[in-house]
């Protein structure tokens, strides 16, 4: 099954998000991000791609333990 070449829309990661396009891609200029930016690896937020903490229904539901990409500028 895992090499069958067909999808199984239980198994992909990206559940809701820009769900008809062939890839979801964000990009961001560093000098516009600002001291601190948190970003979504959970691929639950409503905030997407940005972290607004749905990642612990999502682990407390499956017993994951995902949690955010935190980015900070050195002294800031
Ligand atoms: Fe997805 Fe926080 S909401 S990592």
């Amino acid at each position: 099954r895992f090499f069958s070449g067909q999808s199984d829309p239980k198994s992909r990661i990206n559940q809701t998000i820009n769900i008809d396009s062939p890839k979801v891609v964000h990009s961001f200029d560093v000098e516009d991000m600002g001291n601190k930016v948190i970003y979504c690896r959970c691929w639950r937020s409503k905030k997407f791609p940005y972290c607004d903490g749905s990642h612990g229904k999502h682990n407390k539901e499956t017993g994951d333990n995902i949690g955010p990409l935190i980015i900070t500028k050195r002294n800031a």
